[in-house]
């Protein structure tokens, strides 16, 4: 058996590229390695979302350098985001690259290693090519929980935004190919899966008849053994009352929604191109919380877009501060090649953006502490994940809402089943409890 290592980088997409990547090739005789050194393939599955996503890439690739010395015969592949925005800086920049391939050619990652090996050259494959849906997975994927792409693309092109240039027109997978995958999951374990697009609710608009996420989700909910569905993510433009009954409605799906915000200033929002008002935001906010009273709210947001004032950034503060997220990621406007964005008049210090990132965090940070302190003394369903991390006598697993609980009851159940544990304490980033009085698994799948 020949090794590979893999290495990958930013959203949760790539994490379910590189466990394809790795099933494939596995079929071709390689076995994963956790040891660089180890391997006779080393893949990085790249991000290109931020500047410095890419700048850790390009020093990975130089640390590389001197394995490539030592072991010529070791091949590295580039693949992911960055291998489509910037395919010729790669190898300008990191000789020691032989193969650099975008998301479209996933499908065909065994001949590229070939060939590669074969004849010793440098390969090179961006291009388009038809969707596949690729459900092979590694040995060491987790069993109990797994991502399910059910679209590819995004043509929203808000002006800040790299993905439409590197992940391609919005592609949705039949509903019947994803069933399928997902029923294949479940017969090997899987309790929970999330489906994952870039505008996840703009999904099934494309195919032929057209289908939406609300009936995606009743068709995944009645797949029997699977306990919970999430979905990630979502765009306030496409948020439909549809699919709001539809998180009230369907048992399976978890109340927990991330919503980008990216800016509460409808100046800015509108130069983003967004496509909503801090309004309507607000509006869906109160939809949600009216249907699924409990629901918890997660955002991205951008600080320092070209041209923002200090009273723009304010009426960020307050539309975050109104809402009240359960989490919150708070990222530093960044220029990416070739958007609108990045040619705007207006761009922002990196000093200024520090000082709004660290404010809107302070914002944040209390509103998901109030949102936690809410859960004390409550009776809450937890899909167990397993050992707790801390103590091995404890186990640990997830709310529907997504917060981490570590409870007694070790022995009593087991990882994949679905309990209630009471909630003692709540910490800063998890939450202790017991299990509920009498309580064995509520619904136990062995
Ligand atoms: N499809 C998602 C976004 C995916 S990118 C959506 O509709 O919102 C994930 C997050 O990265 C975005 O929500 C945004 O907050 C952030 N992001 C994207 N481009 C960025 C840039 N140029 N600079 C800083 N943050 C960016
Ligand atoms: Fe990017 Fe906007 Fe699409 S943030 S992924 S262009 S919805």
């Amino acid at each position: 058996m020949a090794k590979l290592h893999l290495i990958t980088y930013g959203c949760q997409m790539n994490e379910y590229d590189s466990e394809r990547v790795a099933g494939l090739l596995k079929s071709r005789q390689y076995d994963l390695t956790e040891d660089e050194s180890d391997a006779d393939l080393i893949l990085l599955n790249t991000c290109a979302i931020r500047e410095k996503a890419e700048d850790k890439v390009f020093s990975r690739l130089g640390q590389l350098r001197a394995l490539k010395q030592r072991r010529p015969d070791v091949v590295i592949g580039v693949m992911g985001c960055m291998a489509q925005l910037h395919q010729a800086e790669i190898q300008r920049r990191a000789p020691i690259v032989d193969l650099v391939f975008g998301s479209p050619a996933i499908a065909r990652v065994g001949e590229l290693v070939e060939a590669v090996r074969q004849g010793r050259r440098r390969i090179l494959d961006t291009g388009e090519a038809p969707l596949v849906k690729i459900t092979a997975r590694p040995a060491s994927a987790s069993r109990l929980k797994a991502y399910v792409t059910v679209m590819e693309g995004c043509e929203k092109h808000c002006t800040f935004c790299v993905v439409p240039t590197t992940r391609g027109r919005e592609r949705s997978h039949a509903p019947a190919t994803i069933l399928d995958e997902i029923r294949g999951l479940v017969a090997e374990g899987c309790r929970e899966v999330t489906l994952l697009g870039q505008t996840v609710n703009a999904y099934g608009r494309d195919l032929t008849p057209p289908t939406d996420l609300a009936v995606l989700f009743a068709q995944v909910d009645a797949i029997e053994g699977l306990a919970r569905i999430r979905f990630t993510t979502s765009n306030p433009y496409n948020l439909t009352a549809r699919l709001i009954a539809a998180i009230r409605d369907v048992p399976k799906v978890c109340e927990y929604f991330h919503l980008p915000l990216q800016s509460g200033s409808d100046r800015v929002l509108a130069a983003m191109n967004r496509g909503y008002t801090r309004g309507e935001y607000l509006r869906l906010v109160d939809a949600l919380r009216e249907a699924v009273p409990d629901i918890a709210l997660s955002t991205d947001v951008i600080v320092g877009f070209p041209g923002e004032t200090e009273e723009d950034f304010r009426a960020t503060l307050e539309a975050a501060a109104a809402v009240g997220y359960d989490n919150a990621f708070v990222f530093r406007y960044s220029p990416r090649p070739g958007t609108p964005a990045a040619a705007m008049p207006g761009q922002i210090a990196p000093e200024v953006k520090a000082e709004r990132n660290a404010r809107l965090l302070e914002v944040t940070r209390r509103s998901a502490a109030a949102r936690s302190d809410r859960l004390a003394g409550r009776t809450v369903e937890v899909l167990v994940d397993g050992a707790s991390r801390k103590s091995a006598r404890e186990l640990s697993g997830r709310t529907r809402c997504n917060r981490v609980v570590n409870f007694d009851g070790q022995g009593r159940v087991a990882p994949g089943d679905l309990v209630h544990a009471v909630i003692d304490e709540v910490l800063p980033h998890s939450l202790r409890g017991h299990l509920a009085p009498s309580e064995e698994a509520v619904c136990s799948w062995r």
